[in-house]
Order: structure tokens, then sequence, then C-alpha cells
């Protein structure tokens, strides 16, 4: 089965299936009126990337909490399942991860760790293969237990997986927002480019928001983005931002070794500034496009509670 139909079965457990069917045709004016008014807004943005290593942890860890650091109530949600490492990052120990949810073991609100400045955390947990082969009902359980949430938060940042796997592609389409991480490597261009592809193409994906990261200055990040662009624009049909660039920049690895966030350590080295750049750039987003079943299926916050999975 392709990754459309998979949503579109995993979707049709939780909402019914013609609601589900509409998915891959973005046709989402036919669903309930209760089902696309969340009680509060809680906007999703998943920061992937298609390559390894490319910064897409140090992305989502960084805005995070430069945007927890404005005055916003995040959570950062590390989707990168079986192989997390937000807690190693944030030097965060974890007693329960997601697995324990899903097997009952405890709630959403059991597995928030608290990193500074405010910045929430659900942990993945590392070495757990039983998390490395979730299937789409058990994705779509995770993302349904943000139903639960007494309090949803103004945005919920995904970290995800390296690769094409079928989770990143979930997460990635379900959230609000994508935030492409891309640094100038080849190898990082075309990895981007086939999971624009692949998101746009399977699930109806249109608009992407690119970061140059480890670059040398903004006119290096954004030749990065045209780069992107002239093929994208080429050959499928989307639109890709530039959202900003952060530097290539020693104090980012010296905090990562102390396990903290380079903004926490050192608030005014060169990388910090440009993540509380780019969380102003959030700050300026309009309301996102992507409204509908895909983001209600997921991260939204009236899916009926009677739908089984
Ligand atoms: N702006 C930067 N300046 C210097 N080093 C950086 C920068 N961004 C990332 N790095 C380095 O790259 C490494 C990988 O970063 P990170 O773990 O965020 O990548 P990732 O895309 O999440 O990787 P994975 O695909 O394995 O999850 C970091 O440990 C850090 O050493
Ligand atoms: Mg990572």
């Amino acid at each position: 089965m392709d990754q459309a139909g998979g949503l579109r079965n995993m979707l049709s457990g939780i909402i019914g299936h013609a609601e589900a069917e509409s998915v891959s045709s973005h046709q989402t004016s036919s669903l309930p009126v209760s089902a696309v008014a969340p009680a509060r807004r809680c906007r999703a943005i998943a920061v992937a990337g298609g390559k390894g290593g490319v910064g897409k942890s140090t992305v989502a860890v960084n805005l995070g909490m430069a945007l927890s650091m404005s005055g916003h109530e995040v959570m950062l949600l590390d989707a990168d399942m079986g192989l997390a490492n937000v807690d190693v990052l944030l030097g965060l120990t974890p007693s329960r991860h997601i697995g324990h949810m899903l097997d009952g073991q405890c709630s959403l609100t059991d597995l928030l760790l608290q990193a500074p400045h405010g910045l929430q955390v659900i942990p993945a947990g590392s070495g757990a293969r039983r998390l490395a082969r979730l299937d789409s009902g058990e994705h779509a359980a995770v993302i349904r237990a943000f139903d639960e949430l007494v309090r949803p938060p103004q945005f919920l940042l995904v970290d995800t997986a390296a690769g094409l796997a079928d989770s990143v592609a979930m997460f990635a389409a379900a959230a609000d927002d994508l935030v492409l991480v891309v640094c100038d490597e080849p190898a990082s261009l075309t990895d981007a480019y086939a999971l624009i592809k692949v998101l746009s193409r399977d699930f109806g994906v249109r608009r992407f928001r690119m970061v140059a990261n480890m670059v040398r200055n903004e006119g290096e990040g954004r030749q990065l983005h045209q780069k992107l662009s002239r093929v994208s624009d080429r050959f499928l049909d989307v639109v890709i931002d530039f959202m900003g660039w952060v530097p290539h920049d020693e104090r980012l690895r010296q905090a990562i070794r102390q396990q903290r966030a380079v903004i926490d350590v050192w608030p005014s080295s060169r990388s910090s500034l440009a993540f509380k750049k780019l969380a102003g750039a959030v700050d300026k987003w309009s309301e996102p496009e992507r409204t509908g079943l895909d983001r209600i299926a997921f991260f939204g916050n009236r899916v009926p509670s009677t739908a089984g999975y």
C-alpha cells in the first residue's frame, strides 16, 4: 500500500472513511464544523530534512526554546522513535517514553519533561526496537494523545527522523507547517528534494519553509534555497519559502557537548541570535493555510472520542 493509502486507512479509523478519502486531494471543506474548530489553537511545526545529521534536532530544540523564551507555551515532541536524542541534547533523563504511553502505562502528561525556559519535552525513547517499528495506528495513537491535554501548548515542535519512513511523512504531513533543514551538501539537497517530492505527491503538502543550516552567511543560505527552489519549481507544484539561516557555530557544538541548548548557555552567540530570528519569523507567520483533515486527525483537539484504531 502506498503512503497516501496508509494514511487514508489510518484516518478512516479515526474520523470516518468519507473524510479520510479527501486527504490526498486536500478537499477538506466537507468536514463537520465541530471538527474544524479546535478549542484552542495549537500550531504544530514539523522539523524535517531528509538527510541525517543536517541539524534537524538542533533546530527543533533551539527554535522551540527560542519561542519559549519569548513567552510562548511550547512542547517539543521527539518523533525520532527509537533513536531519540532530544533528551540527550538537553541533558534530560526520561524514565518513561512514548512506548509506555502506548502500552497504557502512563498518559502523555506523565511523559512531559521540563527543559530550561519553560520548554516541555516529550521523549521518544532510545534503543527501544518496538518504537522503531510503530505501525500507522500507533502513530495515530501518539498523535491522538494530544487530545488528552487539558491545556494544549501554543506551539508543538516535532523533531522528525532522517529518511523517508512513513512516520516522517505522516508527522510532517500532519503538521501545520513544515520546516526543512538543509545544509550545503549535495546529499542534503537531493534528500530534501526527495522528501518534498513524497510529501507533495502522496500527502498534498504544498508549502515548505527552508532553514539553511551551517552556512557562512545569509547569501550562502539564499543560494542554497535557490538551488532547491529551482529544481522543485521545475518538477513539483510546491512553494518553498526561505525562512532563514543558522551559521556554523563552534559554540553550538560546545553546548551540545555540555548537553545544553546553545540558546540557553550562550544566548548571544551567532547561532543563538539566528534561532531568535527564526522564532521571530514564526511569530510573523500568518494563520496556517493547511487547516483541515490532516491537521485535525493528528494534532487537532476535537477528534471524536468514540474513534477506535
Ligand atoms: N549550526 C551548527 N553549527 C555547528 N555544528 C552544527 C550546527 N548544526 C548542527 N551541527 C552539528 O551537527 C550535528 C548533528 O546535528 P543534529 O543532531 O541536530 O542533526 P539531525 O539532523 O537531527 O541528525 P539525525 O538525522 O541523526 O537526527 C550536531 O551534533 C552538531 O555537532
Ligand atoms: Mg535528529
